[in-house]
C-alpha cells in the first residue's frame, strides 16, 4: 500500500483503538471444544427477546425490500408516550453507541475537552478522540462512588460535554438525585451533560437520579437509553436519546438517513409495550443478583453492590488470568484490566443455570 495513503490518515484516528467486544459464544466453543458456554460478558438480557417481539420481527420480514422509516416515527411516538415528552424530544440511534458518536460530531471542535469518570464506558473516549478532543478523567471516589464536586472541579473553559454514566458501567454505582440537582445548579454555562442511563430500568434505589425530569425542566441534559439491556435487543442495535428539542434538532443533522433498520424499529416498539417480559426480566435479574451476592460472600470475594445487571468483583488475582481460566471452562466474563482494575472482573447476571456455572467455575479456579 502506498505510504502516502497511510500518511493521509488523520492523526487523531491513529490514536483510536478498535472496541474489543465480549468474546462470542461460538468462538469460545470452537477454541476450547466446549458445547456449553455461559456468556456473562456484555450485560445482555439472559432470557432473550420475548415471543411477542419475535412474532413482530417475523411480520415485517416481507417488507425488507423497502427502506426503513428514516425518522423512526412510530418508535419515537411510543417512546415519547412512555416518558411523557414529545417525539421532538427524541432521537433514535443504531444503538446508543451511535448516539454517543453523533453527540461528539455535533458538539466537539478539535481541542475541546470532555469530562468523564474513570472507570466508565469506553465509547465516550472513542467519540471524543474521533473529533480530536481530549478527555479529562475524574477517578471515582471510595467504593467507586461518584464525586460530583470533583467532576465540577475538572470542568475548564474548554469543556463542552460531561459524560455521567448512571448506574455506571463497570461499577454498578449510581448518582443520587439530590447530588445531581446540586451539581446542575453549579454547572458553568455552555456545558452539556450526557446522562447515560443504559441500565436505568434495573435501578431499585429510590434516591437514584433519572435524567428525564431534568430534561423536562429545560436543563442542558441529554439522557441516553438503550434497547440492548433490559429489552433484550442488543443484536438489533437500537438506542435513543431524550433532550430538549432544540438540542435534538442539531444532533439530527449528523444522523445517517436510515440509521435504524426496519426490524429494529418494529422490535423496539413491541418490546416497549411488553410489560410482562420486562417484569420477568427484572425478576430474573433480581434473583440472579441475590444468588451471585451470596456465592461471592461464601467465596470471600469482595463485590460492589449493583444497580444494574452486572457485578464488579475483586478476585485478588490478576483478572487477565482469571478471565483465561474461566474461558477454558466455558464462562465468558470481562476482565477489569481495560478499565484499569487489574484484579477485578465484571460479570453479567445470567440465568440461574448460567450463574451456577460461573460460581462453580470460580470455586474450581
Ligand atoms: C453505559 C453504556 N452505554 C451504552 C452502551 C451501548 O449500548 P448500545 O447497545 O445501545 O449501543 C453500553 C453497552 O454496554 C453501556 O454499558
Amino acid at each position: 500500500m502506498s505510504r502516502q495513503i497511510l500518511q493521509n490518515v488523520r492523526k487523531n484516528v491513529t490514536k483510536l483503538s478498535p472496541y474489543i467486544p465480549g468474546k462470542p459464544i461460538r468462538e469460545v466453543q470452537e477454541e476450547y471444544g466446549l458445547s456449553e458456554v455461559a456468556k456473562l460478558a456484555s450485560n445482555e438480557n439472559p432470557i432473550g427477546p420475548s415471543k411477542k417481539v419475535q412474532a413482530a420481527i417475523q411480520s415485517v420480514l416481507g417488507e425488507l425490500h423497502r427502506y426503513p422509516d428514516g425518522g423512526s416515527t412510530e418508535l419515537k411516538r411510543a417512546i415519547a408516550q412512555k416518558h411523557d415528552v414529545t417525539p421532538e424530544h427524541i432521537l433514535v440511534g443504531n444503538g446508543s453507541d451511535e448516539l454517543i458518536k453523533m453527540l461528539s460530531e455535533t458538539f466537539l471542535h478539535p481541542g475541546d475537552e470532555v469530562v468523564m469518570p474513570a472507570p466508565s464506558f469506553s465509547q465516550y473516549v472513542f467519540g471524543t478522540l474521533l473529533m480530536d478532543g481530549s478527555v479529562n478523567y475524574v477517578p471515582l471516589a471510595e467504593g467507586f462512588e461518584y464525586d460530583l464536586d470533583a467532576i465540577l472541579r475538572a470542568i475548564t473553559p474548554r469543556t463542552k460535554m460531561v459524560y455521567l454514566c448512571t448506574p455506571n458501567n463497570p461499577t454498578g454505582t449510581y448518582i443520587r438525585k439530590e447530588a445531581f440537582a446540586a451539581f446542575m445548579r453549579k454547572l458553568p454555562e455552555g456545558v452539556l451533560i450526557v446522562l447515560d442511563e443504559a441500565y436505568y430500568e434495573y435501578v431499585t434505589a429510590a434516591d437514584a437520579v433519572h435524567g428525564l425530569s431534568f430534561v423536562r425542566e429545560g436543563y442542558p441534559v441529554v439522557v441516553l437509553h438503550t434497547f440492548s439491556k433490559l429489552y433484550a435487543l442488543a443484536g438489533l442495535r437500537v438506542g435513543y436519546l431524550v433532550a430538549d428539542p432544540s438540542i435534538v434538532q442539531e444532533i439530527n443533522r449528523v444522523r445517517e438517513p436510515f440509521n435504524v433498520n426496519t426490524v429494529a424499529q418494529v422490535a423496539a416498539v413491541t418490546a416497549l409495550d411488553d410489560t410482562e417480559h420486562v417484569q420477568t426480566s427484572i425478576e430474573v435479574n433480581e434473583s440472579g443478583k441475590k444468588q451471585l451476592y451470596s456465592a461471592f460472600e461464601r467465596l470471600g470475594l469482595t463485590y460492589i453492590p449493583t444497580q444494574t445487571n452486572f457485578i464488579l468483583v475483586d478476585t485478588k488475582r490478576p483478572s487477565k488470568e482469571v478471565f483465561q481460566q474461566l474461558l477454558k471452562v466455558g464462562v465468558i466474563i470481562r476482565s477489569g484490566e481495560p478499565f484499569g482494575l487489574s484484579t477485578w472482573i465484571r460479570v453479567s447476571v445470567g440465568t440461574q443455570e448460567e450463574n451456577i456455572r460461573l460460581i462453580e467455575a470460580l470455586e474450581q479456579i
